[in-house]
């Protein structure tokens, strides 16, 4: 980000604060493996295991129940296959419910257990806001019989289009048909409270990065009643993962969620109303600079993440938009992946019913706890020329 520009992306990644760089790189410095059995190994077992504790606290888990992984991907895939092969072992029939719109790393691991495993995969739909409806996965489940499906995968809030679904309503009408669900509540970590246990869910994904924490850290929380295969076969370190544990990395993510949580004295509720004000003057910044432009996605707490903003803009390419405000210093995001250099139309969008041409418009701004007033001052100086470029490109 240069001096006058803006860092808008933070559902991609977001910044280190210093504190918890501070605690990472200390805890790098941890000699010993945390398996070995001399006084080394046992000590960085108890950096690790306090680390454990203290995020197991802030996610309503129990300490067993949390498994440090390489990451949001790895515990998608982890629960996703693991638990299918469990469940399929266990006699349950083949059938994957996922919502439609989920994060890549969903449809991807659920179409490689639909090519290679056996798995029928049925993508529930979701509404015009981007989201799982009870009654929607209620039929999914009665067209598909219970006893046939295997588990049940959604988002906890979406990380396009920044909707937030009824996780509880959507797990008891799992768990009445005694069908596990997996949440990934990847978007959702440092934005809304996260309870495992009161959620009802089986397993849930987390991400480090996305709150300041270290690329390459996650964590899957895996009930104690839910049985995953591994899918990295080893020396056992953790309950379905094996591989040496990443001390410094759960120091990191600790140090991160402790941040993002408490804020460092600063109430949570504070941190949320002024990322929810900076976010509303976004938006209200953006309508008055091109009326034409649509928002997306649930409008207005608690059904929408406080750090999320998402529009269409008609007869422009997100990606153009994209281009056009790096080019004045401002970081955002079409919101969609982009695959081999091709921006791909978001099928999050499509999933909610917008027309093709409509998606092709997309940007999405994403807030941090960092983000100021000057930022927002910034993409907003920078906006109206980047519609106006991106509108004459889009008619060439
Ligand atoms: C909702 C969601 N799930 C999963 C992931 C993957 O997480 P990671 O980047 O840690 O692999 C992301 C990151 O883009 C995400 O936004």
């Amino acid at each position: 980000m240069t001096p006058a520009g803006a860092y808008l992306d933070h559902a991609a990644t977001s910044p280190m604060p210093d504190a918890v760089l501070r605690a990472y790189t200390d805890a790098l410095r941890t000699v010993g493996n945390p398996a070995s059995t001399h006084s080394d190994g046992q000590r960085a077992s108890e950096v690790l295991e306090t680390a454990r504790e203290e995020i197991a606290s802030r996610l309503g888990c129990d300490p067993a129940e949390l498994i440090m992984t390489a990451g949001g991907t790895e515990s998608i895939n982890l629960a996703l296959k693991g638990i299918y092969w469990a469940r399929r072992r266990a006699g349950a029939g083949p059938i994957v419910l996922i919502a439609a719109g989920e994060h890549h790393a969903t449809v991807e691991a659920a179409e490689w257990l639909r090519d290679t495993q056996g798995a029928d995969v049925v993508w529930v739909p979701i509404d015009a806001e981007g989201v799982l409806r009870p009654e929607a996965l209620g039929q999914a489940i009665a067209d598909a019989g219970a006893d046939n499906v295997a588990l049940v995968s959604f988002l906890w809030a979406n990380n396009e289009v920044g909707s937030v679904l009824p996780v509880e309503a959507l797990c008891r009408i799992a768990a009445d048909a005694g069908i596990p669900v997996h949440v990934d509540a990847v978007a959702a970590l440092g934005q809304l409270p996260l309870d495992f246990a009161r959620s009802g869910a089986a397993a849930m994904s987390l991400s480090a990065h996305k709150i300041g924490g270290p690329v390459g850290v996650g964590a899957l929380v895996l009930g104690r009643r839910t049985s995953a295969d591994p899918l990295l076969h080893g020396g056992s370190q953790q309950r379905a993962r094996s591989g040496t544990q990443n001390v410094a990395g759960a120091v990191g993510f600790a140090a991160a969620m402790r941040l993002a949580i408490d804020a460092d004295g600063v109430p949570h509720e504070a941190r949320i109303t002024e990322l929810q004000r900076l976010r509303d003057r976004l938006v209200a910044g953006v309508r008055a600079a091109d009326p034409s432009a649509i928002a997306r996605g649930a409008q207005g707490a608690p059904d929408r993440l406080p750090g999320n903003a998402h529009f269409t803009f008609p007869g422009c390419q997100g990606d153009s938009l994209v281009f056009l405000l790096d080019a004045a210093g401002v970081s955002a995001s079409v919101g969609s992946a982009c695959q081999a250099g091709v921006a791909e139309i978001s099928h999050v969008l499509l999933a909610m019913g917008v027309p093709e041409p409509e998606a092709a418009g997309a940007l999405r701004f994403t807030l941090g706890p960092d983000t100021r007033d000057d930022e927002i001052d910034a993409l907003l100086a920078a906006l109206p020329r980047a519609i106006s470029g991106a509108r004459s490109a889009g008619l060439n």
